[in-house]
């Protein structure tokens, strides 16, 4: 049996979806979690950025931004330990299959207010969506300045209203850019550094998260 499948979704372009798709990814192929990545994005950034030097550290892609996406992904997700979707943005019907199939959803918001109510309709729609059935997910702060008063105070606003939050945020940090020239991410180009920190601090939530889940169905 195949392992879970976590999709990443947001209504904003921009909000980080793909680069925290590509981090978590290479962060578990490293883990020696033999993850499947797929691009279910037509603008084909995750793709793209595989054919550079690098190649995402040699992670297992498939590109698929079409209907078939939910029947795709079951069957290769059985041969993999864990399967991470990079969506286009939520008003499509791709991003709709690939909520549908997710175990986890991880919605990328930008500490902004603007953001956030964008994120918020996001989350409704989510909820609205896809009739009788309420998916697990979490918002995760992106671009986040460190000990900035906005960052506070969106956190806040976001418990304050009931949305779920990961503890850990991916901050603004030039290391995903430069990584992303040799089609890389920082737990490849600098593995000590505070951006591969942050991230494996993300998927350490994320596979906590994943354990607790599949022990309440087991
Ligand atoms: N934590 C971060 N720190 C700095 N830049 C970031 C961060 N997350 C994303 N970016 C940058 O923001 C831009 C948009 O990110 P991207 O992942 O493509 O968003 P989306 O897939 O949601 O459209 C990219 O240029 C990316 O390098
Ligand atoms: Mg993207």
């Amino acid at each position: 049996m195949g392992g879970p499948i976590v999709t990443i979704a947001s209504l904003k372009g921009g909000s980080g979806k793909t680069t925290l798709a590509c981090c978590l990814a290479v962060q578990w192929k490293l883990q020696g979690s033999n993850p499947l990545l797929i691009d279910a994005d037509p603008q084909r950034s995750v793709i793209r950025l595989a054919e550079r030097e690098q190649a995402l550290g040699g992670i297992d892609l498939l590109e698929k931004a079409d209907k078939a996406l939910w029947k795709t992904t079951q069957q290769a997700a059985a041969n993999h330990g864990i399967t991470i979707i990079d969506t286009p943005g939520f008003d499509s019907e791709i991003t709709v299959s690939a909520l549908a199939i997710a175990d986890l959803v991880l919605i990328p918001v930008k500490a902004s207010p603007l953001d956030v109510d964008r994120m918020m309709d996001t989350v409704r729609t989510l909820m609205d969506g896809v009739k009788g059935w309420a998916p697990t997910f979490r918002c995760v702060l992106t671009q986040t300045i460190r000990g900035s008063v906005i960052s506070r105070h969106v956190r806040n606003e976001l418990q304050e209203s009931g949305f779920p939050l990961l503890g850990s945020d991916m901050p603004n940090r030039v290391a995903y850019a430069e990584a992303g020239l040799y089609g890389a991410t920082p737990s490849l180009t600098a593995p000590d550094g505070s951006a591969a920190r942050d991230i494996a601090s993300i998927a350490g939530e994320v596979e906590a998260l994943l354990a607790t889940k599949s022990r309440l169905s087991a």
